[in-house]
């Protein structure tokens, strides 16, 4: 009975419709007669509700779940929507739980956790990866590794791997490959009817234009697939961490504008800046991954050296090693915000008053343990595909800025996003573009359609929305119409 969907099936939706109340929904009742005998089904106030539901990263401004539903199967994600739709019930398909702004916040419905879609293959024959929505970041890099592969991804082990990509996707190995969405070749997406359809640029075109950048209001993906590259070295690269202190910053980001034309493809660098609370001084620290072998590091650990670290850690490591350690342990129930904007430029004097701006608020709030990172990826491979491939419009950014806001006292919840604020309003300035280039996978949650996907591109997105998804389903975290 679960698995035909026929006219009885129309029946009972219709059937159950009248006696259901967006508010007093009993989810089992309901879903439970039409998912497989694997699916997990919890309400809200259930003691094994987060068995259920995906693991959230951060507890700020989290979605208010009513419910939560783990399916087992493709067909049951079909009929969950379905249903869902038929009984007005508001749902988000999750799967690492890392998405965070303050649009999450207002969210409120039955959280669809993906986590058991989680299977991987490499495909050499056809040259593909093909991941499920469960799969996260952290559990691609073996398998590619072991058939000496890579694809565009982003870094943290934790995010899921979809989540990331229809934002962009972006990491340390963006010089070499462009981003995740530029090796997207086709996904399988459950649509708002409830269909299962194959998206590329052979079917339906305009879709994959749409998911490419803006894929989690289209539907919810159960599978993607992306053309791979071989690997980098080998599979070897050489990691360097270089720690400076206040006398040195304005020199690196001096060295950093030297590089706006021409950082190599292979070296992936972040700055962060942070606060050691035990010397009471801030520090920058530059991570560069260097895709390349030990002799052709020299130069940059020279010029590491010509700008005066204090410290420094230099490694051989192999890929696995690389993105197995860039975080700790998947963490999750933080609290944490954020926030973003992207520069076409290095503007040192800029660099230099974020730098001493964050320094004049760790003093101010000895709770305070947040931090700010500059991503800075070669973006000359990503300018080769050409702008009209995906509606993600920001092509040009050469560093990605990204703040994180850290603390457990409520007190600094106010003064830490005015923080963030004007932080971001001084490097708009200064960043080469007029207008604001927000990377949606790092969004605050305030700039709207047109800071994420640009102005030329709303009104063919907003088509698709309302001929892909016209009861506006999917995408809550990120609306294209606000
Ligand atoms: C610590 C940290 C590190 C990060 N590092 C990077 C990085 O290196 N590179 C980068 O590009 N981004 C990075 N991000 C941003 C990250 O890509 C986004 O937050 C992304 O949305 C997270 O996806 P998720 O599945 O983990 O989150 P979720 O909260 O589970 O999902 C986020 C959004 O994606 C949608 N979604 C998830 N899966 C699907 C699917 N299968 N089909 C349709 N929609 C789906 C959800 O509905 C939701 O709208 C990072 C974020 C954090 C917090
Ligand atoms: C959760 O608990 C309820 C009642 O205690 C039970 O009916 C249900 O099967 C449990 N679900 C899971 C996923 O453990
Ligand atoms: C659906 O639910 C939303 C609130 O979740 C409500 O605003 C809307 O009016 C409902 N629509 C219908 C057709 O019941
Ligand atoms: C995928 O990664 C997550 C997060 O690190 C981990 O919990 C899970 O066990 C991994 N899954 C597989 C199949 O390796
Ligand atoms: C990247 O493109 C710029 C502008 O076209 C060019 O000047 C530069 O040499 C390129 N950099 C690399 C590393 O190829
Ligand atoms: C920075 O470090 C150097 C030594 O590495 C030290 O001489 C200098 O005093 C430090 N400057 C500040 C501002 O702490
Ligand atoms: C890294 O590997 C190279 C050889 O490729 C070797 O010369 C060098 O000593 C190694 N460095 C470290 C720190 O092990």
């Amino acid at each position: 009975m679960v698995h035909r969907l026929s006219g009885s099936f129309a029946m009972v939706i219709l059937a159950n419709f009248a006696a259901t109340l967006a508010c007093d929904v009993n989810l089992e009742a309901l879903f439970e007669p039409y998912m497989s005998p694997g699916t997990l089904i919890a309400e809200a106030n259930d003691a094994n509700f987060s068995d259920v539901a995906s693991p959230r990263w951060s507890e700020w401004n989290s979605p208010t779940w009513t419910g939560a539903i783990k399916p087992e199967t493709v067909q049951d994600l079909q009929n969950i929507v379905r249903i869902a739709s038929a009984h007005n019930i508001s749902f988000m398909a999750t799967n690492g739980g890392h998405g965070t702004s303050i649009i999450y916040g207002t969210v409120t419905g039955v959280d669809i956790n993906l986590e058991n879609f989680d299977t991987i293959k490499v495909d050499l024959e056809n040259n593909h990866l093909i991941v499920g929505a469960g799969v996260k970041l952290g559990n691609i890099t073996e398998p590619l590794y072991n058939a000496g592969k890579a694809v565009p991804r982003g870094n943290s082990p934790c995010v899921g791997m979809i989540g990331a990509t229809v934002g962009g996707g972006i990491g340390f190995e963006t010089g070499l490959y462009g981003l995740s969405i530029d090796a997207l070749e086709s996904v399988r997406l459950v649509t708002a009817k409830g269909d299962l359809i194959t998206v590329s640029d052979n079917q339906h075109p305009d879709l994959m234009w749409a998911i490419r950048g803006a894929g989690a209001n289209f539907g919810i993906i159960t599978e993607a697939t992306f053309r791979m590259s071989d690997q980098p070295n080998n599979g070897n690269a050489v990691v360097g961490s270089f720690i400076y202190n206040s006398s040195r910053t304005l020199d690196v980001f001096e060295e950093l504008q030297t590089l706006d034309d021409i950082l190599p493809a292979e070296l992936g660098v972040q700055l962060g800046i942070s606060y050691d609370r035990t010397t009471s001084e801030s520090l920058l620290t530059v991570d560069m991954k260097h895709f390349g072998t030990w002799e052709t590091f020299q130069p940059h650990w020279n010029t590491a050296i010509r700008l005066g670290y204090t410290s420094a850690t230099v490694k051989n490591v192999t890929l696995v090693e690389l993105f197995a350690n860039l975080d700790g342990p998947c963490q999750s129930g933080v609290y944490i915000n954020g926030g973003t904007v992207g520069l076409g430029r290095t503007d040192p004097q800029t660099m230099q008053e974020v730098f001493e701006e964050m320094t004049e608020f760790y003093k101010n709030y000895p709770g305070y343990e947040g931090e700010t990172l500059f991503q800075r990826y070669a973006n000359n491979k990503t300018l080769e595909t050409p702008l009209s491939t995906a509606v993600y419009p920001w092509r040009d950014t050469k560093t990605f800025w990204l703040h994180e806001n850290i603390y457990t006292e409520p007190a600094l919840e106010e003064p830490s996003i005015r923080l963030l604020l004007s932080l971001r309003e001084k490097l708009q300035a200064t960043s080469g573009f007029s207008e604001p280039h927000i990377y949606i996978n790092y969004a605050y949650g305030d700039e709207g359609p047109e800071g994420w996907w640009g102005k030329a591109n709303l009104a063919k997105l907003r088509k698709l929305k309302a001929k892909w998804d016209p009861k506006n389903l999917f995408g809550h975290g990120t609306p294209i119409f606000s």
